[in-house]
């Protein structure tokens, strides 16, 4: 017989199950629970989309376009693209629906899978999923301290440590295109020294040399200030979204070299780092979008958001013990002749909300309790025949040992105060 070899999952695509799918789960519920109460509505767009539209918003020069799009020629001509980001389809979505007729701002949020060919490592994958943040319509400083905050409370929520907030401003197309001029003239003495990505950048994105982890501290020491060279308008904006990130309290750091790898961006643009994760610490990042929506052919309107890396978050999580593994089980074991009322009792539990287990193995009480504490469980309840004839059944907490009997009709009060609900 021929022998068959194993499939594995692709390079850089990864399944999700066990510790990490519980934490995965268990922040995507944060996620939308925070989104929800800063009235965030979801939207789900499509995961693959005409490839013009990461061409025309992320921008033809950046490494995502460039060198880590799955591009494709469908079967009627067209190229088409597994989505990168998310951001841009939200954009299309608002101008291909009109949602400009609506009171704006409009503020989404998204959960999704995302794709881009890039080098497996630690925290970076082919395949990863984003949650995001979009508030399209407004160009109020305090829309960008309001998606900021979002990051924040996510944060707080989940109770992650070791993070920092970078913000800086890249300005709008007036005061850019001085500064990038002015980055040029410096850099120029320089070009020889430059990395060979940054010689290209030089002259397709200046800017992306700030943040070259290639180039050295010294190079960016002399490089110029894109703060010193915002316009009134940036210049009054920026210091407004500090201002109320103060007033927020919430603790940030500007960050002059950061300008993010997407071309879309103008004035605010931010990240939050976190020292748990390595070479890839960016656990989200985000910023202004003034001119995406006009890209795209809808009216001009401004926007702000951010996403987060969901790979990165569960990281994050589990290196810092945020362990949420669902251990509140109640296990149900029983003497076969008890079979109707375990299954009675089951059933009732289940429907008052609890997670229930019910043993299939049956056998003795001391094999199902081993089973039990494989499984984790919080409680084990024991239904024998004396505990038919009594209308109760004995109560395991499986932590502290203890044993109570507990009659039928009383589980749902007992287990609720067992738990503090
Ligand atoms: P981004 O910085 O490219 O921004 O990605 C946002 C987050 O997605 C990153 O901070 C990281 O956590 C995660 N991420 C990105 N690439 C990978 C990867 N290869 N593997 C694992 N995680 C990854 C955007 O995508 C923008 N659309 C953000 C935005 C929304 N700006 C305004 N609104």
């Amino acid at each position: 017989m021929k022998e068959k070899y194993m499939i594995t999952s692709v390079k850089g695509f990864k399944d999700i199950y066990g510790e990490d799918l519980e934490l995965f789960k268990t922040a995507r519920k944060v996620l939308e629970e925070i989104a929800e109460s800063f009235a965030y509505e979801e939207i789900i767009t499509p995961i693959i989309e005409y490839s013009e539209l990461f061409e025309r918003s992320v921008g033809i020069d950046t490494d995502i376009v460039e060198k880590e799009m799955y591009t494709f020629i469908d079967k009627s001509v067209r190229s088409v693209t597994l989505r990168p980001e998310i951001t841009a389809s939200v954009a299309r979505s608002y101008v291909e629906h009109h949602f400009e007729t609506k009171p704006l701002p409009l503020r989404f949020y998204y959960f999704g899978h995302c794709f881009r060919y890039e080098k497996p490592q630690k925290g970076r994958f082919r395949g990863f999923y984003q949650f995001g943040v979009e508030a399209i319509g407004d160009d109020s400083p305090l829309l960008d301290a309001e998606v900021i905050d979002i990051g924040y409370n996510i944060a707080k929520k989940l109770e992650l440590k070791n993070l920092s907030v970078k913000i800086n401003s890249i300005g709008c197309r007036k005061c850019r295109t001085i500064y990038k001029e002015k980055l040029k003239e410096v850099l120029e003495p320089q070009y020889d020294e430059l990395c060979e990505d940054c010689k290209k950048r030089f002259y397709t994105n200046p800017l992306r040399i700030l943040d070259c982890k290639k180039e050295s501290p010294e190079l960016k020491d002399i490089l110029p200030k894109m703060i010193d060279y915002l316009c009134d308008d940036c210049k009054k904006h920026f210091d407004s979204v500090l201002d109320y990130l103060q007033k927020m309290n919430i603790p940030f750091e500007i960050d002059n070299t950061l300008v993010r790898g997407l071309d879309y961006y103008t004035r605010t643009v931010f990240e939050v780092i976190s020292s748990d994760l390595g070479a890839q610490n960016a656990l989200l990042g985000g910023g202004r979008y003034d001119y995406l929506i006009e890209e795209l052919g809808g009216r001009p309107t401004p926007a702000v958001g951010f996403a987060l890396g969901m790979e990165r978050l569960v990281e994050i999580m589990k290196s810092q013990g945020v362990v949420r593994r669902d251990k509140r089980l109640i296990y149900v074991a029983y003497q076969q002749t008890a079979f109707e009322r375990a299954i009675f009792i089951t059933e009732k539990l289940r429907n008052y909300g609890f997670k229930v287990f019910l043993d299939v193995k049956n056998g003795s009480f001391k094999n199902q309790t081993e089973r039990s504490a494989k499984r984790n469980a919080e409680f084990t309840i024991f239904i024998g025949e004396e505990e038919v004839k009594t209308g109760s059944v004995v109560v395991k907490n499986m932590g502290t040992k203890e044993q109570k009997q507990v009659n039928i009709d009383d589980l749902n009060g007992f287990f609720k105060e067992q738990r503090n609900v």
